[in-house]
């Protein structure tokens, strides 16, 4: 088996994670394939205007971008000189048919089993990194290997699947790459599988103390990568859950927390009360939980983790219905000012942002909304394409003009440093202002004159 590695998929998953890789690992030769040209073209630009924004990913690229890591769209030539083949293509959840709204949309990483099989001209151990129902590995098997059972297909190549799901968040990704808390690599409980398993290992191993290098069977592999979402999805849920009551009882979430997260049982992560989570991965996968609970007769179960997702959209609904009552009842005409568009801080990602849900629901109330983000702006401008009155500004200060009010959706780190008595002179009065993310200095700016929501206080 040689030790170079193709990923296919080069989205925020693969290109950052494969990046690192190639990094850690100088002697190995690492190609990321997609069959978007465009995405290609992008990580392949001279001027290094990569289709992802990631603090300290550019320079990695420029550090190993053909030293050792290649991107291209030729995904068969990648397969044959590579013997281990990581998979990284996206999993939406399935918008028709059987499980639609719940069960993952396996079509693009089908087709990925399909093209491996196809190009494949000798042994391949192929790594899933996409985050897949638990079971997939079996499908894959039987796609690869011809559903013979013998792991062999007529031509006798061999195929061993492992799972090695991914574990970074976005705006974090090149220290979560860097520094895991661990490396979760499973695989079949075969000859075969330990040896496959080994030479996973042995990529990590570069960089990684051992000991974070956990392993398990394929399917523990799989399930935990769903139950570790769900479980920080429903932390931020549970959080949620009590800001309303602080709010109805003069408590503050924020202290709650504190003191909460101060029991080394519970740990003081993930506790940040909000407009809800976004991001590509939280809903999908408490849904796609739900869906496996269900498909297993688990039905109580699934209801548990459908509360989870039922908390979070309540969470944004809320933010509106505070903002009518705060606003005299009604928002028709009056201007709003969403900070913040990005799902959360240092990316430009908006998959499933609070923001656009906020959006869309102002805009039902006619509302005049206007955008502001420093790097998820050509985002929200095409998530919004449905939604002709948005307008879309890149200074803060000329998007709070003339505004009734203004609604911090992300906690861009510079927000709580603009000048708001500037802002505030620039608003129609009574200027308000809904800290969604309790980022700012509530007190500050009372003491300018802006009327201030929370969330929890
Ligand atoms: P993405 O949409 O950014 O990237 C996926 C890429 O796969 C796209 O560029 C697409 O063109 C490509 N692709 C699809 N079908 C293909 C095919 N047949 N051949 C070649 N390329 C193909 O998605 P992502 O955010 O990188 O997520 C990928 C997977 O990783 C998902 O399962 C997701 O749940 C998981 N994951 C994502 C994150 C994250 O932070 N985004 C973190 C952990 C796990
Ligand atoms: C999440 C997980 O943290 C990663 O471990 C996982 O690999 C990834 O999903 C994935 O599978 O895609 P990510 O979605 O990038 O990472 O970002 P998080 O930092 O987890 O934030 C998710 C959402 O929860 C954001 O909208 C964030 O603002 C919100 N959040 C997070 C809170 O509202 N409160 C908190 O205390 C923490």
């Amino acid at each position: 088996m040689n030790k170079d590695i193709v990923c296919i998929g080069a989205g925020y998953i693969g290109g950052p994670t494969m990046a690192v890789i190639a990094k850690m690992n100088p002697d190995r030769k690492v190609i990321v394939v997609d069959i978007n040209a465009d995405r290609i073209a992008a990580w392949n630009s001279e001027d290094y205007s990569i289709p992802i924004y990631e603090p300290g990913l550019v320079d990695v690229v420029k550090e190993v971008r053909g030293r050792n890591l290649f991107f291209s769209t030729d995904i068969k030539g990648a397969v044959q000189q590579c013997d281990i083949v990581f998979v990284g293509v996206n999993t939406p959840t399935k918008m028709f048919g059987r499980g639609s709204g719940r069960a993952s949309d396996l079509q693009y990483w089908e087709a990925t089993a399909r093209s491996i099989k196809e190009y494949a001209n000798g042994d391949k151990v192929v790594v899933e990194k996409s985050t897949l129902p638990v079971r997939t590995a079996a499908a894959m098997e039987a796609i690869l290997n011809g559903g013979t059972g013998n792991g062999e297909r007529g031509t006798g190549i061999k195929f061993t699947v492992l799972s090695n799901p991914e574990f970074l968040a976005e705006g974090t990704a090149i220290k979560d790459l860097l520094e895991p808390d661990r490396v979760l690599i499973g695989g079949p409980e075969t000859e075969e599988g330990r040896r496959a398993l080994e030479a996973v290992v042995d990529i990590y191993a570069a960089w990684v103390p051992r000991e974070k290098i956990l392993t398990t069977n394929v399917w523990s592999a799989e399930l935990t990568k769903l139950a570790a979402n769900a479980f920080l999805a429903q932390r931020v849920s549970s959080i949620n859950a009590i800001a309303g009551l602080c709010e109805a009882t003069g408590a503050d979430v924020d202290e709650v927390a504190r003191v909460v997260g101060a029991d080394r049982r519970i740990g003081p992560k993930f506790l940040k009360a909000g407009p809800g989570f976004g991001g590509s991965c939280f809903k999908k996968d408490v849904l796609n939980l739900v869906y496996l609970c269900e498909t297993f007769g688990l039905h109580t179960a699934a209801e548990y983790w459908t509360g989870v997702i039922r908390m979070n959209q309540h969470q944004q609904e809320r933010i509106v219905s505070r903002l009518f009552s705060a606003m005299f009842n009604t928002l028709a005409n009056k201007k709003i000012a969403l900070f913040g568009f990005a799902f959360k801080a240092d990316t430009g990602d908006t998959r499933e942002t609070p923001a656009g849900t906020v959006a869309r629901l102002l805009m039902e109330e006619h509302v005049r909304v206007t955008v502001t983000d420093p790097k998820a702006l050509d985002n929200a401008r095409r998530d919004l394409a449905d939604l002709p009155g948005v307008v879309y500004e890149e200074d803060e200060y000329k998007a709070a003009e003339g505004a009734d009010a203004i609604v911090l959706m992300t906690d861009w780190r510079h927000y709580p440093t603009l000048d708001w008595q500037k802002i505030y002179d620039s608003m129609r009065k009574p200027a308000l202002v809904f800290d969604t993310r309790n980022c700012l200095d509530a007190a500050e700016l009372r003491r300018i004159g802006f009327r201030v929501l929370n969330v929890g206080k």
